[in-house]
C-alpha cells in the first residue's frame, strides 16, 4: 500500500532507500540539513557515487515521485513515516556519535501528530530505542507515535541492488502493527522476493546489526591473518580459503585477504559495540581485538615496501586506490590514509590515483608529501614501486606495458591479488600480493648465442 514518507538523511544509506521507496511507488521526501546537498538532489545531482543511482534518481525525479527539501517540520507533518538515516559516526573514544540522531528526533517530535512512525535505519548502540522512547514517551504517548529500528545491510558500491535483494528484513518494534507497517512498505521488494522478514524487539535488532558487523569484520581480519602466516610459511592464501570455504558450516564468502578492512561501518560498529559492553560492565576482548589486528594489516602494505626497498627516504611510490572497496568514492576509514601516511612519514613521495575518489580523499587528507595523479600513467611516471590498494576493474586490467613505459623501478604491491603475476615477473618486476610468496623474475639463464658471442668479445 502506497505511503507518504520522509527519510531524514540523505548519505548513502537515506537517499538510496528514500529513492528506492520512491520507485516502489511510495510517495517519498528526502530531507537533509546541509542546504547545498538539498539544492544539488533537487537538480537531479548526486552527491557520491553509487553504480546504478543516477539513473533511478533521474526516473523518480521526473516522474514526480520524490521531493528534496530542508524543511523538516513540513517534512514530518506531511508524511505518516518518517525514515531517520542520519549519520552515527564514532566519537574518539570509540562510543556511537548520536548527535545527528538526537537533532533529527527533535525537530521529528517537535511536529509529531496522530499516529506516526518513526522508523530509524541508522545504526544505533543497543538500547537506543529505548532511550529515545523513555525522553520522549509523553509526546510519544499524546501523539500515538511509534518507534521502530529496521537496520540497513547495504553495501556501498552495490547499494542499490541491495535495495531490492536484501537477505533478510529485521524488523525492531515493540508494536505489532508499527512492525506490519515496515513490512508493508517493503513488501514490493522482501515481500515479493519471499526474503525472510525477522520480528524482534527493538533491542535484539539493534545487536543484531552490531553483531553483523562484528562478524563480518572478524572474517576479514582472520583471514589477513592467516595471509600474514601463508607468506611466511610460503602458502597461498586463495588456495587456503578455497579449501576452507567448502567446508559448509564456514562457507566461501567474505573471505578475501587485502589491505586490512576500512568503510564507515565496520571499524565504527565494532569500537561501537566494544564501548557499549563496557558500559554494561561486559569485556569484549575477543572483539575488542579485531581492531587492534586490523590497524596492523593497514600499515602492512607500506612494512612490505619498506622491507623490500631497505630504506624509503626519496623513493617515489605511486598509490592506486583511495577510496575503501571499489565502485565507490567513500573513503571514510581508508587502508589508503595509513599507508601514505606511513610513507610520507618515512620520507617517500606518494602519487596517488583513483577513478573517482580523489577529490574526497584529497579534502580529507591535507598533508605534504604526496599528490593526486589525475590519471594511473601520471601516477606511475618515474616511481620505484606502486602499491595497489583498491580492487577498481581499471586495476585489475593493467597490463605490464604501462608500468614499463612510465615506472623506473620494478617493485609491485599487490594487496588485492588482483594481477596476473606471472604477466608481470615474466617482464622483470618483483610481485608481493597478500597472503601468497613474493614472485621475483627468474635470473634469466643466457641463450648459447649468448654464450658464443661472450666467448668472441672476451677473446
Ligand atoms: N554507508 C553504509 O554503507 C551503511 C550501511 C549500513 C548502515 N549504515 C548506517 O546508516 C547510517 C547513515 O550512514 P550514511 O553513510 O548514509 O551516512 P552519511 O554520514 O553519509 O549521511 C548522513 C546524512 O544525514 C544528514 N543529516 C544529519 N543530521 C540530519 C538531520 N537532523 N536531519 C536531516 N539530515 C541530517 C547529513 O547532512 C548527511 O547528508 C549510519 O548510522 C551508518 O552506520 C551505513
Amino acid at each position: 500500500m502506497k505511503k507518504n514518507i520522509a527519510v531524514f538523511g540523505t548519505g548513502c544509506v537515506g537517499l538510496v532507500t528514500a529513492v528506492g521507496l520512491a520507485d516502489i511507488g511510495h510517495n517519498v521526501t528526502a530531507v537533509d540539513t546541509d542546504l547545498n546537498r538539498v539544492k544539488d538532489l533537487k537538480k537531479g545531482y548526486l552527491p557520491f557515487y553509487e553504480p546504478g543511482l543516477k539513473k533511478l534518481m533521474k526516473s523518480v525525479l521526473t516522474a514526480g515521485k520524490i521531493r528534496f527539501t530542508a524543511d523538516s517540520s513540513r517534512a514530518v507533518a506531511e508524511n505518516d513515516v518518517i525514515f531517520v538515516a542520519v549519520g552515527t559516526p564514532s566519537r574518539p573514544d570509540g562510543r556511537a556519535d548520536l548527535s545527528q540522531i538526537r537533532n533529527a528526533f527533535d525537530s521529528i517530535i517537535e511536529n509529531l501528530d496522530s499516529g506516526k512512525t518513526i522508523v530509524i535505519k541508522s545504526t544505533i548502540p543497543p538500547g537506543t530505542v529505548r532511550s529515545l522512547q523513555e525522553q520522549h514517551s509523553a509526546e510519544l504517548d499524546a501523539a500515538g507515535g511509534q518507534i521502530v529500528f529496521c537496520p540497513e545491510f547495504l553495501r556501498e558500491g552495490t547499494a542499490v541492488h541491495d535495495f531490492y535483494h536484501p537477505d533478510r528484513l529485521v524488523i525492531g518494534s515493540s508494536s505489532g502493527e508499527a512492525a506490519r507497517l515496515v513490512d508493508d512498505i517493503f513488501f514490493p521488494v522482501a515481500g515479493k522476493l519471499d526474503v525472510p522478514v525477522l520480528k524482534c524487539s527493538p533491542v535484539s535488532a539493534e545487536m543484531i546489526k552490531y553483531s553483523s558487523n562484528v562478524m563480518l569484520a572478524s572474517r576479514i581480519a582472520v583471514v589477513n591473518e592467516l595471509a600474514e602466516m601463508s607468506e611466511a610459511v610460503g602458502a597461498d592464501i586463495h588456495e587456503i580459503t578455497a579449501g576452507v570455504g567448502l567446508d559448509k558450516r564456514i562457507g566461501g564468502a567474505f573471505l578475501q585477504a587485502g589491505p586490512g578492512f576500512g568503510g564507515s561501518c565496520f571499524g565504527k560498529d565494532v569500537s561501537g559495540i566494544v564501548a557499549a559492553a563496557e558500559y554494561h560492565g561486559v569485556d569484549l576482548s575477543l572483539v575488542r581485538e579485531i581492531l587492534t589486528s586490523n590497524a596492523r594489516q593497514r600499515q602492512r602494505p607500506a612494512v612490505k615496501l619498506e622491507n623490500a626497498v631497505g630504506s624509503l627516504r626519496g623513493k617515489r611510490v605511486a598509490v592506486l586506490g583511495l577510496a575503501f572497496k571499489a565502485e565507490t568514492d567513500d573513503v571514510r576509514g581508508s587502508a589508503a590514509f595509513d599507508v601514505i601516511e606511513y610513507l610520507i612519514n618515512k620520507g617517500a613521495v606518494v602519487r596517488a590515483h583513483d577513478p573517482e575518489a580523489e577529490y574526497n580523499f584529497i579534502r580529507a587528507f591535507m598533508k605534504k608529501g604526496y599528490n593526486c595523479a589525475g590519471g594511473v600513467e601520471e601516477a606511475l611516471r618515474k616511481a620505484d614501486a606502486v602499491i595497489i590498494l583498491t580492487e577498481w576493474e581499471l586495476y585489475k586490467r593493467l597490463t605490464p606495458q604501462p608500468l614499463i613505459e612510465n615506472m623506473r623501478g620494478r617493485i609491485i604491491i599487490d594487496t588485492r591479488n588482483i594481477l596476473n603475476e606471472k604477466l608481470f615477473v615474466n617482464e622483470g618486476f618483483t610481485l608481493f600480493g597478500t597472503g601468497r610468496k613474493e614472485q621475483k623474475p627468474k635470473a634469466r639463464s643466457r641463450n648459447r648465442s649468448e654464450f658464443v658471442n661472450a666467448a668472441i668479445v672476451s677473446m
